[in-house]
């Protein structure tokens, strides 16, 4: 049995996520965001890493803060019980998700996404974590959000959040070979392996998780799609929807973004001019 707080299989990804398995971002809909049995495992399949310290400071540091694709709520709870005094607010499309992040009433928690919502210069800092960037797979889908984050941004508004690089081909680990096991809150073994579709030839990669238990009669089969996009390509965007590239890191250690990074880590500042 893998001990899963060794594997980097997670969505709260950490340096050593290219050397075992993908994090577990999948597009709206997906099985492992929608049904509430796998969304219940999500957090311990998805233990804190340094990720997680990494936009913890972020958001300690930012009086009001939105967290998109907020997931399970975990980062948020813990920036309340550190004692963060702010406007916490969450905001995903999973209501199975989002039912777990109930769990912590002191912080508000809305059900969709960008392109259905809207706020006025009300957030000092915006994140998108645990790869939630990658969910947007269409050129409008990424145009449409990111304008809807520089008009959530109060004046120097930040935006921070990681997207894989493509160059460093994460996809490539997500065999079943590095499949994961977890014990449940009923004590059962659940398994969870992935399979890429092959041949990659595009910047969307298709895969699918399988979740299986000796408890359950058959398997949960998820399908899941993820936009990589390079660096260039990321920064036109940010341009275009008018967010000016701050910083910029290959990994959670704050390393220089390079060619070979596994991560692209970026913090965009709100421009005064839309793009
Ligand atoms: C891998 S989880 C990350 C959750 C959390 N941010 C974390 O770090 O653990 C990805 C989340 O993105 C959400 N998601 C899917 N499509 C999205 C979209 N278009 N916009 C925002 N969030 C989305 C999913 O429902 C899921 O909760």
């Amino acid at each position: 049995m893998w001990d899963v707080r060794a594997q980097s299989w997670s969505s709260r990804p950490n340096s050593a996520e290219i050397a075992s398995g993908p994090c577990h971002t999948a597009p709206v809909g997906t099985l492992a965001y929608s049904d509430e049995r796998l969304a219940e495992l999500y957090d311990l399949l998805n233990r804190w890493g340094p990720s997680d310290d990494f936009y913890l400071d972020l958001v300690m540091s930012a009086g009001s803060v939105l967290d998109v694709g907020c997931g399970t709520g975990v980062l948020l709870h813990r920036a309340r019980t550190s004692h963060h005094t702010g406007r916490l607010s969450g905001l995903d499309p999973a209501a199975a998700m989002l039912a777990q992040a109930h769990r912590y009433p002191d912080i508000e928690w809305a059900l969709g996404d960008l392109t259905n919502t809207a706020w006025r210069q009300e957030f000092d800092l915006v994140i998108m974590t645990g790869h939630a960037f990658q969910e947007l797979r269409s050129e409008e889908q990424i145009r449409t959000s990111l304008a809807t984050v520089r008009e959530a941004l109060t004046d120097g508004g930040r935006f921070a959040f990681e997207t894989r690089n493509p160059a460093a081909r994460a996809w490539e680990q997500w065999t079943p070979d590095n499949a994961v096991e977890v014990i449940d809150a009923a004590g059962d073994v659940v398994r969870v392996e992935h399979r890429v579709e092959t041949p990659v030839d595009e910047d969307v990669v298709h895969f699918t998780e399988t979740f299986t238990s000796t408890s359950w009669h058959r398997p949960k089969v998820s399908h899941s799609s993820l936009r990589f996009l390079d660096p260039g390509s990321l920064s036109n965007y940010l341009a275009d929807a008018g967010l000016v590239v701050e910083e910029q890191f290959g990994d959670w250690a704050r390393d220089p973004l390079s060619a070979a990074s596994a991560e692209i880590i970026t913090i965009a500042r709100r421009s005064p001019k839309a793009g």
